[in-house]
């Protein structure tokens, strides 16, 4: 696993998202994952949604599940899976900020829920979920077995697990670990980004049988140059965007430099993104 020089805990990334929330919301919309360009020809606002439709087909879900989104974002991907398959889904976010946009989408909404909780430490009773999702929100939790013994806790025996995830390849050379993903966690609040084998390892001993991993990366990365020519847009016309970014208490303002070493670790293959589902399997099986 890729572990940052300086630690980051659970409160430096509530913090991440709350400051820069309307920077996210401006350069990345309501859906903070990647898109997903399957045939390549998706414009970026259906690319986002073809990545949930990726996933709410792998889960075959049913109307009338229970689901929980484990770092919900601004709850768009949970209003969407309630929308299109009518189940019901619990989302949970350690950002305020998010939690308050996602639950203007709640209201009056039978479907929906969201609150404002570490997943690492959450009030879920056992068995309470037919299936637990993550989209890009494992790699924030500094105790990655923790996460899966809690989404195998929480889910019914039977139940999906399905995590999109951002993954050091297995072997990083030395210069890929200090020029891309040492400083990509450390900017962007990853206290740990784990390689698929890892990932592997970690359901297994939580528990889980491994059904599948896809890597995703070149379906993806073309996210990254969109977010560079927002960023550049932005930049260039809206004032605030370059006073954020000149402002030493901007404690987040380095995620910017971010950007481009995410663009180039997808060029190099230095980072995947990869999709891993697994079930709990039943006590007589
Ligand atoms: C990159 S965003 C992804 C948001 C959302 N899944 C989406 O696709 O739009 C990461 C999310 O993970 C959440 N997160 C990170 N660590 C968490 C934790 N320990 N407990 C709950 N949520 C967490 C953040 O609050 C944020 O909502």
């Amino acid at each position: 696993m890729i572990i940052p020089k300086e630690a980051q805990s659970s409160a430096a990334v509530a913090e991440h998202y709350d400051e820069l929330d309307p920077f996210y919301r401006e350069i990345w919309g309501e859906h903070v994952h990647h898109g997903l360009w399957w045939t390549g020809r998706e414009t970026p606002d259906e690319a986002v949604e073809v990545l949930i439709a990726h996933l709410a087909a792998t889960l075959a879900l049913r109307p009338g599940q229970h689901v929980c989104d484990i770092g919900c974002g601004y709850g768009a991907t949970a209003e969407w899976l309630a929308e299109h398959h009518g189940v019901h889904v619990m989302g949970v976010t350690l950002s305020s900020a998010q939690l308050r946009q996602a639950e203007r989408r709640a209201d009056g909404s039978p479907l929906l829920q969201f609150i404002r909780q570490d997943w690492l430490t959450n009030t879920f009773e056992d068995g309470v979920f037919d299936h637990v999702f993550a989209i890009e929100s494992s790699e924030h939790m500094p105790d990655k077995q923790r996460f899966f013994d809690e989404a195998y806790r929480t889910l019914r025996q039977g139940g999906r697990l399905a995590i999109y995830a951002w993954l050091a390849h297995d072997n990083a050379r030395p210069w890929e670990e200090r020029l891309l993903l040492e400083p990509i966690c450390r900017e962007g609040r990853l206290p740990g980004m784990g390689t698929e084998a890892e990932y592997r390892a970690w359901a297994e001993k939580a528990g889980f049988v491994v059904d599948g991993f896809e890597d995703l990366s070149r379906k993806v990365r073309r996210t990254w140059t969109l977010c560079g020519q927002r960023v550049a847009k932005k930049l260039l016309t809206r004032s605030h965007y370059r006073r954020y970014l000149l402002d030493a208490h901007s404690r987040n303002r380095v995620f910017a430099l971010s950007l481009l070493r995410i663009w180039l670790a997808y060029a190099t293959g230095s980072m995947r993104y990869g999709f891993l589902t697994a079930h709990r399997p039943s006590s007589l099986a």
